[in-house]
């Protein structure tokens, strides 16, 4: 009977999970640690670290009660009888498998620290988005550094997006759960079973061998993304041949063996997942010696970076080829609506590309703060922080993030931008007003009649 489960990692996936886990298993303990002090104190605050709809109330619910945050990670390991790893896996930044590989030094010190602390046998979950294979360096480092108890590894993707990671995890279409196929292998599934089943009907939980479960998490998000580059590409056709991107998403998406998710069309995908997975995915049909099949999916990747640089130079080139010492707003800097985060989000593409080209970037965003969007420049090292910080600015309000723009784009979905006063927005800008929709969220027609020179993705004139 697993009575204390221990998460390893507070972020995007670690702290929902757990949320919604201990709030649908009363019965069972759960303890969320972090090394990162500050991330643990806004989970036990009013101000949760991430945001996501319907979080807080489920935090609510459970924290104190059997949902408990803390930095404790050796206290944590040594209580749970089952340990999930949530920590982050970034695409290596350097040496072998640089720009592609996952960085799996999180993970590994998760599991020597597993290792190190654990004085019983434990279950130990893969929840990280990991490489195929990944479980079998934990299950050797456990085995090889371990002092007698005996470990599990257990794989269990998350499919949860964020914006509405709380719903995703009340309704999941399913649950992925990989392990091995022998006895102590299926009794250690079956308990991760019986956690999800308090509230996931049993036919929707999928059980497999370990590595079923890794690779289907790759391809599910390949697929995903791969959709998206596709109806991308079309957008670039449809702007060429006057055929209108929605419309053709539409009548494809009413063909019931393509369906109608997924296919809209944008200034490209961002988000920690598909780009990362795919990478992965690429990376490892290369170690196999599959060169064909890591090009055919590498070209989803190209496809996306593409779409990014499409639009920048779509701006540029329509701002009469400069936009030296022009202010040009953004609306959202988050790789989609309803979420604080921007890792490979478009915008942080497209304003690389405009500062490039001198342009000044005034930037509104419902839940980034300021320093994230300095931290995420910063990354891509183009130029030194100052002259970030000098031309790339944000605001807490769109009308002064629009005052006196040349051109707006719009980077996020957020609904609020759809409700926004574009007249008094038109009256405030340079003339004349050009309006880049890289999120088919506007009215076209509406804000052409107001006098805006609209450009929307995947459109013609
Ligand atoms: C994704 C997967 O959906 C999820 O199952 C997995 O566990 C993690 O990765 P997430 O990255 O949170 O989730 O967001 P998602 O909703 O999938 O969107 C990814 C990106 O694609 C966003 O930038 C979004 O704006 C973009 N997108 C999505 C489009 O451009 N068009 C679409 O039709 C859908
Ligand atoms: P994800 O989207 O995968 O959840 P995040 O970056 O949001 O990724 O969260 C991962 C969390 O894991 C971070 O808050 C980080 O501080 C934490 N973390 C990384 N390594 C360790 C570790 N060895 N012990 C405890 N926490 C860790």
């Amino acid at each position: 009977m697993i009575k204390n489960i221990t998460c390893i990692g507070a972020g995007y996936v670690g702290g929902p999970t757990m949320a919604v886990m201990a709030l649908k298993n009363p019965h069972i303990k759960f303890h969320v640690v972090d090394i990162n002090q500050s991330r643990i104190d806004a989970w036990m605050s009013d101000e949760l670290p991430i945001y996501e709809p319907g979080l807080f109330e489920v935090v609510q619910q459970a924290r104190g009660k059997n949902l408990f945050f803390s930095t404790d990670v050796e206290g944590a390991i040594k209580e749970g009888d089952m340990i999930f790893i949530s920590v982050n896996t970034p695409t290596k930044k350097y040496g072998i498998g640089k720009g592609r590989a996952a960085d799996l030094k999180y993970v590994e010190l998760c599991a020597r620290q597993i290792a190190e602390y654990a004085d019983d046998d434990k279950i130990v979950v893969e929840k990280s988005t990991l490489p195929v294979r990944t479980a079998q360096s934990i299950k050797k480092i456990l085995s090889a550094t371990g002092h007698g108890p005996k470990f599990q590894v257990l794989s269990n993707p998350e499919f949860l997006a964020e914006g509405t990671a709380v719903e995703d995890l009340m309704q999941a279409d399913r649950v992925l759960i990989g392990g091995d196929q022998d006895e102590a292998g299926l009794a250690a599934i079956e308990e991760l079973v019986k956690v999800y089943n308090a509230w996931i009907p049993r036919e929707r939980i999928i059980t497999t061998n370990i590595w079923s479960s890794e690779l289907s998490k790759l391809t599910a998000n390949a697929f995903l993304a791969q959709r998206i580059s596709s109806i991308n590409a079309i957008s670039a056709l449809c702007e060429a041949t006057g055929a209108d991107v929605e419309e053709v998403a539409h009548a494809i998406g009413t063909d019931s063996r393509i369906g109608p998710k997924f296919l809209k069309s944008s200034v490209g995908f961002g988000g920690s997942c598909f780009q990362k997975d795919i990478l992965n995915l690429v990376y490892l049909c290369e170690f196999f010696g599959l060169h064909e099949v890591a090009r055919y999916w590498e070209q989803v990747v190209t496809m996306n970076d593409y779409q990014k640089s499409r639009f920048g130079s779509k701006i540029i080139s329509t701002l009469f080829n400069t936009v030296s010492g022009k202010k040009i707003a953004f609306l959202g800097w988050a790789f989609k609506k309803d979420t604080n985060d921007t890792r490979e989000s478009a915008s942080i593409y497209v304003a690389d590309q405009l500062l490039n080209d001198e342009a000044s970037i005034s930037v509104y965003d419902p839940q980034v703060p300021e320093q994230q969007m300095y931290l995420d420049m910063e990354e891509l090292e183009t130029r030194p922080m100052e002259v970030n910080k000098q031309r790339l600015t944000m605001t807490d309000d769109a009308y002064e993030a629009c005052k006196d723009a040349h051109a707006i784009a719009v980077m996020t979905e957020w609904d609020e931008f759809k409700t926004l006063d574009w007249q008094r927005i038109y009256d405030n800008m340079k003339k004349p007003a050009f309006l880049f929709d890289g999120r088919l969220i506007l009215d076209r027609k509406k804000l052409s009649d107001i006098g805006f020179e609209v450009y929307t993705i995947g459109k013609g004139k």
